[in-house]
């Protein structure tokens, strides 16, 4: 229960919700927020960023996401829109991102094209590359007794084991990553001033090695979009660059922070800490619930292509929908005691990954990595405590919710 000020806030923010105001970037504003707007408003407008329709409720959530012929993607996912489309321009000049930007049918066709290269088949071989990543970050810092699990782990890990699926040169990971990690923390004006800078910087690096990779091919991802054909002609630049960017924005700076959530958690829970410790096995369901509790991505908007209805508020055409995955995970009606960590809750079908046709690609990637660096920090340095005084949340937490700074001490090893 928030008090005074806080509470007015949480009310403030009920009224007249804004997910990108510095007030908002709270450990537990956002929740309380949501846990409101279920309750009372569950389909509530705001005018901010332009005005949009905020949905908070389970159900309503998962069938916006689920209906993508009436809530388009096509017109940008978060608001306000990072970089947006340039005018006169079709769709297929625009500088987009492949799939999570594409409507059906086109969408389908993509999603075929990149499905196999995350496929669940292919994690036994990236468990291995995973491990040793893992193994390297930890000894760097085992030996000093302290270290920043954000800066120094839960960063690098997703970072260097991208640049490294997608066939970028490993040693540059923090070029490609930090530009994000910046930009998705950034007041939103600040985001989009940079962005189409450091979009167009990254295209040229990325087709680069497209182009080699094309006479000498690897077993990467850009090796894989080089000599992709997409109904019957080889994909164009825009469409391999919209593709590695989308693989490089959704394994760097999601997988950080919701490992980074389960690591202050479990420094602040020790019991369940031990409990893990005790019976690894608990680890992938442990995995699930973090996820689901601590979503990072907080919600994803979607453009109402015709009137419509959700939960009896009618939304005109034109209008932009929020869907709240991190409040659908918390509502009442889907989960018992939805605020709290339960290791072996079953079912858990949260919505961390969304849900519909544009499910997470590389959720399964995620869950490896998430499970490993669980797996390895509990056996290696067991007795990690957050420097609590030193715990940052990020500036901005309105499309994602993380920490920037997660300083902790351990007995050296
Ligand atoms: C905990 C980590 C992750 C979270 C919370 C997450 C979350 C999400 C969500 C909510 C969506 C749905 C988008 C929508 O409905 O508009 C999505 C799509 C996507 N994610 Fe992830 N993601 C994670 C990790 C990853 C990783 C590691 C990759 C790298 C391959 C990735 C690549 C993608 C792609 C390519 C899409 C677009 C799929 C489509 O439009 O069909 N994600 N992700």
């Amino acid at each position: 229960m928030l008090h005074g000020d806080r509470a007015r806030l949480v009310r403030r923010f009920v009224e007249r919700f804004d997910h990108h105001d510095p007030e908002f970037a709270d450990e537990e504003i956002p929740f309380a927020v949501y846990a409101a707007l279920r309750r009372e408003r569950p389909v509530a407008w705001t005018d901010a960023h332009g005005g949009f329709w905020v949905v908070s409720r389970y159900a309503d959530v998962a069938r916006v996401a689920r209906d993508d012929l009436t809530f388009s993607s096509a017109r940008g996912i978060t608001i306000p829109h990072p970089v947006p489309p340039v005018e006169g321009l079709p769709p297929d000049q625009q500088l987009r991102m492949i799939p999570i930007d594409v409507d059906p049918p086109q969408f389908f066709a993509y999603r075929k094209l990149v499905d196999p290269l995350f496929s669940p088949a292919r994690l036994p071989h990236q468990e291995p590359d995973v491990r040793e990543i893992v193994g390297r970050l930890i000894d760097a810092f085992i030996a000093k007794g302290r270290c920043d699990l954000h800066e120094d782990f839960a960063k690098p890990l997703p970072g260097i084991l991208t640049v490294r699926i997608l066939g970028l040169p490993e040693a540059d990971w923090r070029r490609y990553a930090e530009p994000f990690h910046a930009a998705i923390h950034a007041k939103p004006e600040q985001a989009a001033a940079g962005a189409r800078d450091f979009y167009l910087d990254n295209a040229r690096a990325m087709l680069a090695v497209a182009a080699e990779r094309r006479s000498e091919p690897r077993k990467d991802v850009l090796s894989a979009l080089a000599s992709a054909t997409l109904e019957g002609r080889p994909l164009r630049d825009l469409e391999i660059f919209g593709i590695a960017n989308l693989i490089l924005v959704g394994g760097v700076e999601t997988t950080t922070n919701a490992m980074g959530s389960a690591f202050v958690y479990l420094s602040r829970h020790p019991e369940l800490r031990q409990r893990l410790i005790e019976s690894p096995g608990l680890l992938p369901g442990a995995v699930e619930e973090f996820l689901r509790v601590f979503a990072p991505v907080q919600g994803l908007a979607r453009t109402a292509m015709r009137d419509c209805e959700i939960a009896g508020q009618r939304i005109r055409e034109g209008e932009r929908v929020l869907m709240l995955w991190a409040s659908a995970n918390r509502d009442e009606a889907e989960f018992p005691a939805p605020d709290d960590v339960i290791v072996d809750r079953h079912p858990n079908r949260h919505l961390t990954f969304g849900v519909g046709n544009h499910r997470c690609l590389g959720s399964n990637l995620a869950r490896l990595e998430f499970r490993i660096a669980l797996e390895e920090l509990l056996r290696r340095i067991p007795d990690f405590r957050v420097d609590e005084a030193g715990l940052r949340v990020q500036p901005d937490v309105g499309t994602t919710f993380g920490y920037g700074a997660i300083p902790v001490r351990f007995t050296p090893g």
